[in-house]
């Protein structure tokens, strides 16, 4: 986001370009999997048999959520592109370079630890942790601050479930998020694009609100490494930065935390981050967003950015008051 500010001109394939073939190998898989009875699992959801007919593995099902907003009609993203297109800077700047570097990340074992202002800290084997509440499938819109937006069917819990069971002292006012820095299986670790580990945080309220959510899965499978495996957040109505990813402690603190990107340049990113097309970032305008996969691909014709992403029916009163240009 530093180094590439807007739309970085890396030309990857369009989802039409790759489909046929994903389509055509998935089938193969699905017959291969029905004849071994093994199907079954994956098959609950529209998501689950997109992701297995492009051949994925891996199923991670989740019901359909009931909370408000956390399911919206727009046409999901193409699986290919949601997992070659990203931003993964442990694994190098480009967007493809996750996809193709992430293949080192080692997801287990992996232990989550909960701490700081709780009556309840605690070390969460990841396999437990996933079974800690009921697994939801949410179709969220992710707006990244570079301009973009996909639209993706997560799996995973309301991160208030894990919130609740911690039980936070009244003096916990934020949550702290902060993700693996391993300079053996990260390639950028150790390089001063940012200051490592990547942090993110959250205002208790927000944290608690039903749509942040703990993703395991993705398109009815585990999360691709490169997509932040094995633990992340999605905060769909925040720029997609405040989704930290690959996820190793969660800490209740008093005060607001430092985060990754604010560290690196304050002037452009504030701690909340909320998308806004009224509020442009320093370089450019946020009022536009470009849908990836789209005809068209860059020159597709860009749409209207919402206020928080569209979702300003559930968390706007959580800054009602608040001067969102000053607190952007
Ligand atoms: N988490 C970590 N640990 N490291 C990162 O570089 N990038 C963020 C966020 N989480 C990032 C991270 C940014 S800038 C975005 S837009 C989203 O992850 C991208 O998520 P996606 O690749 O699944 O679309």
């Amino acid at each position: 986001m530093l180094i590439r500010p807007r739309d970085p001109g890396f030309v990857h394939p369009r989802a039409s370009e790759i489909t046929p073939r994903a389509v055509y190998e998935g089938r193969r898989d699905l017959l291969r999997l029905l004849a071994g009875g093994a199907a079954g699992a994956a098959l609950a959801s529209w998501a689950g048999r997109e992701a297995l007919a492009q051949g994925k593995s891996a199923p991670l099902k989740g019901a359909k959520s009931a909370v408000a907003g956390a399911q919206t009609m727009e046409k999901l993203t193409d699986y290919k592109d949601a997992t070659t297109y990203n931003n993964f800077y442990e694994f190098g700047t480009d967007k493809s370079d996750p996809a193709k570097n992430a293949h080192t990340l080692k997801t287990r074992p992996w232990t989550v630890e909960v701490e700081g202002l709780v009556k309840k800290p605690g070390k969460y084997d990841i396999d437990e942790l996933l079974r800690l509440a009921a697994q939801e499938e949410r179709i969220y819109r992710l707006r990244c601050v570079e301009g973009w937006s996909m639209v993706i069917p997560w799996v995973g819990y309301s991160l208030s479930e894990l919130i609740r069971r911690a039980e936070p002292l009244g003096s916990a006012k934020y949550v702290e998020f902060v993700t693996l820095a391993d300079p053996k299986t990260m390639p950028y670790v150790g390089s001063r694009i940012l200051d490592w580990p990547y942090t993110e945080g959250l205002r208790m309220d927000e944290a608690m609100h039903p749509l942040t959510l703990l993703a395991f899965g993705m398109y009815g499978e585990a999360l691709p490494n490169q997509n932040g495996a094995p633990v992340r957040l999605v905060v769909p109505w925040k720029y997609g930065f405040k989704s930290a990813k690959s996820i190793v402690k969660i800490r209740f603190v008093e005060k607001e935390p430092g985060t990754a990107w604010n560290k690196a340049a304050a002037n452009e990113y504030g701690f909340y981050s909320n998308v806004n097309p009224d509020v442009d970032h320093p370089r450019w305008s946020q009022a536009t967003e470009r849908r990836i996969g789209e005809p068209g691909g860059l020159f597709a014709k860009r749409r209207k950015t919402l206020l928080f992403n569209g979702y300003e029916a559930q968390v706007g009163q959580l800054y009602a008051g608040m001067d969102l240009k000053k607190y952007y």
